[in-house]
């Protein structure tokens, strides 16, 4: 089944979404998504969007602030555009109806992990749902697009499915995707002149994550196969702060609560944050995260606490109703009187599909932005709240490029041909699936984490080898399910972390090393950039 428009979105979240809106302005917009609409990172986001509004606060420090974070590797064009250009992108989304939290008239300003001034713009600490419920909502009303959910993108459709012998220097066009239509169980053909990734990040690679279970990484593997290049992906950001045993994916405690007093203690109640950082409780991520990591493995305790308890609970309560919440009713935890034991998690990917400015990929007519993307903004290290805006400054940089070069024309897409899965069989192997999952996230949390060294990341190396070439062949004998789909980028993702992190020979922002425990070596200040055809 063929189906052609002149755009092609692949994803529901912030990035997706925004950019569906205006590109519809453009042309026929098909957005699909591969579960229920909401369902993405973006629904999940709790401290906010951090954007210069402050008389108080200048794009300066808010660019700095970001360098430091990045720890050299930041691109700073990128950074100072992705700044400059927030405030307007935030009054778009005030505009389309996103309800961020006011004091006294004006927005209120929360205040998170590397940020020298209050600048989180939030909607009390449920930002991500807020901003999914306006975007969908414009969305639902606009007649020039359509959005399909449980419908996943398998691969991008290229020269590669022409037949054509690809190689290093051979231009490549992306044409659409084929697609699973999950409910149906039949894959669809998906032409258009303009193929947007929005496809969020790669969380489920580890086995404990703060991201929903759409996080699979499916947007890199996908380019990665068509031949985009990949950049970073050894940059995991942990988030310090996720719920102990709060199951999977992990409930996230968000770092604003730290921004409004909250202290972190070890089980024998020290503080033990400032013997790391002057900046105690809320130094930046990476610090915290790899702080924790060592304070449990040192006393072996499998949690730390935060504590609230100094604070005021009726102000806890009305700024963080979804945590207090979601803790009293859910995990029978008063936050207000009982201190919260919390551990790291998998929260973000630096890394991702290599894009420019305007966010296009190397691949012609083939767009990335938001998670999946490499924008070059974060560095070795994301500062907090800064990933929602990435993604819709350059969403709207890429509607820009688009609209200024635009390429409405479907009788330029060559013919394609329709899915073949003959000699393909019907798997009822579900549990081979789900243990290649378990595995693949096991073997990435326990040695491709928080701290590394090249002991473990040779080990997890030959051991994701076996289970890769497994699911490969898997792959090639089998109808295509969406479990088989998620898998098999999940695979490809974690090769791709552990490859950039052996080929990092240092110790920068999110990636630690024992072996090379040194910190920012000079020899080292570039991108980790990886392609299918050098690999
Ligand atoms: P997502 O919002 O993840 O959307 C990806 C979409 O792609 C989903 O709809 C998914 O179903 C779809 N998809 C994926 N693969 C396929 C496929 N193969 N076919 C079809 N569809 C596909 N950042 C901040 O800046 N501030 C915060 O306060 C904040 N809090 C966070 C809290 C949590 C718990 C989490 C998990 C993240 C948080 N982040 C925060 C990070 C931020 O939410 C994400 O980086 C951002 O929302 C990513 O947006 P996105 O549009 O790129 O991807
Ligand atoms: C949080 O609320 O702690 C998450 C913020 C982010 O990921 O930027």
């Amino acid at each position: 089944m063929e189906i052609i428009s002149d755009y092609l979105v692949i994803g529901s979240g912030i990035a997706g979404l925004s950019l569906a809106l205006k590109t519809a302005a453009l042309g026929t917009v098909i957005l699909i998504t591969k579960k229920e609409k909401a369902e993405s990172n973006t629904n999940y986001a709790q401290g906010g969007i951090a954007t210069v509004v402050s008389s108080l606060d200048t794009f300066e420090l808010h660019i700095t602030d970001t360098l430091k974070t990045g720890m050299g590797l930041s691109h700073k064009e990128s950074v100072e555009v992705m700044i400059k250009e927030a405030p307007d992108r935030l009054n778009e989304l005030i505009h389309v109806g996103v309800a961020f939290t006011e004091k006294d008239g004006l927005l209120d300003l929360g205040r998170e992990g590397g940020h020298s001034r209050n600048r989180i713009v939030h909607a009390h600490d449920h930002t991500g749902a807020e901003i999914e419920r306006a975007l969908l909502y414009a969305i639902s009303i606009h007649p020039n697009i359509t959005l399909l959910e449980d419908h996943i993108a398998i691969d991008l459709i290229t020269e590669h499915h022409l037949g054509f012998q690809v190689k290093n220097d051979t231009p490549i066009h992306c044409w659409g995707a084929y697609v699973l239509d999950v409910k149906n169980n039949v894959v669809k053909k998906f032409l258009a002149s303009r193929t947007i990734l929005a496809s969020g990040g790669v969380g489920h690679v580890y086995l404990h994550t703060t991201n929903p279970l759409i996080a699979t990484g499916d947007g890199v593997a996908m380019a990665y196969r068509a031949g985009a290049l990949i950049g970073n992906m050894e940059f995991i950001q942990f988030h310090p702060t996720s719920l102990f045993n709060s199951g999977s994916p992990s409930f996230l405690i968000s770092e604003a609560i730290r921004g409004f007093g909250g202290k972190l203690f070890t089980k024998r109640n020290e503080e033990f944050m400032n013997r790391y950082d002057a900046r105690g409780s809320l130094a930046s991520r990476d610090i915290v995260a790899q702080a924790i990591d060592i304070e449990l493995k040192k006393s072996g305790d499998e949690y730390v606490l935060l504590d609230l308890r100094h604070l005021d609970s009726e102000s806890i309560k009305q700024k963080f109703p979804l945590i207090y919440k979601t803790c009293l009713e859910k995990f029978k935890l008063d936050i207000t009187s009982e201190s919260i034991p919390v551990v790291p998690a998998a929260h973000y990917s630096c890394g991702g599909v290599i894009t420019d400015l305007n966010g296009r990929t190397g691949i012609e007519n083939l767009y990335a932005c938001g998670e999946v993307a490499m924008t070059g903004v974060h560095g070795a290290n994301r500062l907090a709240s800064n990933s929602l805006l990435e993604a819709i400054v350059f969403a709207h940089r890429a509607f820009e490029d688009m609209r200024l070069n635009k390429k409405n024309n479907p009788d330029m897409i060559p013919k394609i041909p329709e899915w073949d899965d003959s000699g393909t069989f019907d798997s009822e192997e579900w549990v081979l699936i789900e243990h290649d999952r378990k595995e693949i996230q096991q073997i990435m949390w326990d040695y491709v984490g928080i701290v590394r060294s090249n002991l473990r990341l040779e080990r997890a190396e030959r051991r994701l080898n076996l289970i890769k070439n497994e699911i490969e062949n898997y792959y090639k004998r089998t109808k295509v399910t969406e479990g088989l789909i998620e898998l098999r980028n999940l695979a490809t993702v974690s090769d791709l972390i552990i490859k950039s992190a052996i080929s990092r020979k240092e110790s920068r922002g999110l990636h630690y090393t024992t072996d090379y425990p040194q910190k920012d070596d000079k020899n080292c200040l570039q991108d980790t950039i990886i392609s299918r055809f050098e690999s």
